[in-house]
């Protein structure tokens, strides 16, 4: 039987390069998906393809009330929400903390971190209504030092963390599990494009030669992870952090000759 039969994931930023793979992952396995992102076209789109047991619904995640609305439509459409992925997320222009203005600064927070606040917030009552459930949060390899001329973003992404420890501690009892997922570098127009207000892309400075495994992250290979972390495999793992990164943290892999 397939893993998610009868389970109802709502993932965010669904339609972007690893929202859309985690979607299509889902209902490969048999969830009813609900495809949540500001982008209605995309959305729409992948909606159809999927067909039967996907949902496509207008989430902009900095927003209560249109959470409230997608936890609801979930519930409509499906009966109950199982499974809830804070993916969606943006990156900064690049550019040192003196020269970042506070708008910004806020519209990272906001999307990155105050999103996923909510997401906890609204989406719990709905997992404790369904007898638990699983909540992963994408943070980042950059949630684990610090990257020059990302500020806004590291920030968001390492308060992601200490969000999901306590949100571990404080839905554990109802049988709801939250974890992070730290991905590398994964091949997405997130690298290749420049970020709104930027003019050159991550990918642009990135080369995964060095590193252990010589190549990007495919959006595939997180979902993956992804889908072994919210099922019943994983029924013992909360508050735990996933690095999923070919090695990218372990520093080039360079290797001199034997003498
Ligand atoms: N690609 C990478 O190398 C990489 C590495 C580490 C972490 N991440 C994280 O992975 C997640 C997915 O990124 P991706 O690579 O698929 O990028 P992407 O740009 O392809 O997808 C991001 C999605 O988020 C959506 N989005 C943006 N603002 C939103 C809002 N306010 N409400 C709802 N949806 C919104 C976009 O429409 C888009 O579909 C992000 O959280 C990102 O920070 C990406």
């Amino acid at each position: 039987m397939p893993r998610f039969d009868n389970q109802t994931v709502l993932v965010t930023g669904g339609t972007g390069g690893q929202g859309a793979s985690h979607v299509r992952a889902f209902h490969a396995e048999g969830a009813n998906v609900v495809i949540g992102d500001i982008d209605a076209e995309r959305g729409a789109a992948l909606a159809a393809e999927l067909g039967t047991r996907a949902h496509f619904i207008r989430l902009d995640v900095t927003d209560e009330s249109s959470w409230c609305a997608a936890v609801l439509a979930a519930e409509s459409a499906f009966g109950a929400l199982n499974v809830l992925v804070n993916n969606a997320g943006v990156q900064n222009p690049p550019a040192p903390i003196e020269k970042t203005d506070q708008a910004t600064w806020s519209r990272i927070l906001d999307i990155n971190l105050t999103g996923t606040f909510l997401g906890i917030k609204v989406a719990a009552p709905a997992l404790r209504r369904a007898g638990g459930g699983a909540i992963v949060n994408i943070a980042s390899t950059m949630s684990l030092g610090g990257t020059a001329h990302y500020a806004p973003y590291v920030a968001s992404k390492w308060a992601v963390r200490g969000l999901t420890r306590t949100a571990a501690l404080e839905l554990g009892r109802d049988n709801i599990r939250v974890n992070t997922i730290h991905p590398g570098v994964i091949a997405t127009s997130f690298i290749h494009e420049p970020a709104v207000g930027a003019t050159v892309a991550i990918a642009d400075f990135y080369s995964p030669e060095p590193f252990a495994i010589p190549r990007l992250g495919e959006p595939t290979d997180v979902s993956r992870l992804l889908l072994f972390l919210t099922s019943s495999d994983a029924s013992f793992i909360t508050g735990s952090e996933y690095v999923i990164d070919g090695g990218l943290l372990l520093g080039p892999a360079l290797q001199t000759e034997a003498a």
